[in-house]
């Protein structure tokens, strides 16, 4: 089975990434929200994102017209019923993404692959919502999409071999280094990403010291690109808040628990970059 045409549910940061870097590669792509407005803050972003590219010599503007050609923007799941592949990326919420992939194996022709892009949830869960659970699994990307260069491959025992396969060979044509992980909360990175970006909060929390001399410290110590509340801060706190209390009330391991900050600057509004404060401001 090849893919030609790639289904995105959702154009939020992560969907929007996934789509670009899918047209980018050559795929047709329909990307789907639930309102025109977020669609169009979606397919924005990618026009930005692309921009960049260009400006930054990643990218001709002869390539990135050719990409944006093959994007199409949509409010209707039925859009999908063409797909070969649909990558799901809604919040981080398991009864939500039921729902799409309920519908998604109702519309979707039968060959088709469905994968979620979820950071920590249970994809046997969501295979077990479809009558082609052999075909499920995780597609999990980095943000910002467009350069991180890793793909998590999540397989969970119902997923078979050919899947697996084909799902590989789409990752490398996004010029991906895919790895593969079960389906166990959190996988390989998250796993062990989460309890050290909550453990930074804790340490902000308890004076222990200053955020800018926490990422200082990491950055400068440990050669880490920006440091774990810069790290929070792009990769948004709601969804690091999610994906905590997801993985804490599956495994109920205390290093899962979410500090107390954490929950009340969600609580607050400060989200990160993409509502202009967390722990640090953005204009
Ligand atoms: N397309 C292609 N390339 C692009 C691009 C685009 N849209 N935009 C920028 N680039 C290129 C730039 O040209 C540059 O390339 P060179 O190094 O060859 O010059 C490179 O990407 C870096 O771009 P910038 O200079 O704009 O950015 P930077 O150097 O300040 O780095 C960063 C920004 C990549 C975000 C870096 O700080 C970083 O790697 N941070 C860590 C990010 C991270 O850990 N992400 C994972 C989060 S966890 C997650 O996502 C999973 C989860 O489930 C929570």
């Amino acid at each position: 089975m090849e893919i030609k045409k790639v289904g995105v549910v959702g154009c939020g940061i992560m969907g929007s990434g996934i789509t670009e870097v899918c047209a980018r590669a050559g795929y047709q792509v329909v990307v789907r929200e639930v309102n025109d407005e977020l669609l169009k803050k979606g397919l924005d972003r990618i026009k930005e994102s692309m921009s960049k590219a260009v400006s930054r010599g990643k990218l001709t503007q002869a390539e990135m017209d050719a990409a944006w050609a093959r994007i199409k923007g949509t409010t209707s799941m039925e859009d999908f019923a063409d797909c070969d592949l649909v990558i799901e990326a809604v919040v981080e919420n398991l009864e939500l993404k039921k729902q799409v992939f309920s519908e998604l194996d109702r519309i979707t022709p039968p060959h088709a692959i469905l994968a979620s892009n979820t950071s920590s949830l249970c994809i046997t869960a969501m295979a077990a919502v479809t009558k082609r659970p052999d075909k499920v699994l995780g597609l999990h990307f980095f943000n910002p999409v467009p350069i991180m260069p890793l793909l998590e491959m999540v397989t969970t025992i119902l997923t078979s071999e050919e899947t697996v396969e084909i799902a590989r060979k789409f990752g490398e044509s996004l010029g991906k280094t895919i790895v593969v992980a079960k389906d166990s909360p959190g996988f390989i990175v998250n796993a062990l990403l989460i309890p050290f970006l909550l453990d930074a909060v804790r340490m902000v929390e308890s004076g222990y010291a200053t955020k800018e001399d926490i990422d200082t410290a990491i950055k400068l110590g440990l050669n880490h690109p920006m440091g774990p509340l810069t790290l929070l801060d792009l990769v948004g706190l709601d969804t690091t808040l999610y994906i905590a209390d997801a993985m804490y009330e599956e495994l109920k391991d205390p290093r899962y628990v979410a500090p107390p900050l954490l929950r009340r600057m969600v609580l607050a509004g400060k989200l990160g970059r993409k509502s202009g404060e967390g722990f640090y401001k953005y204009s």
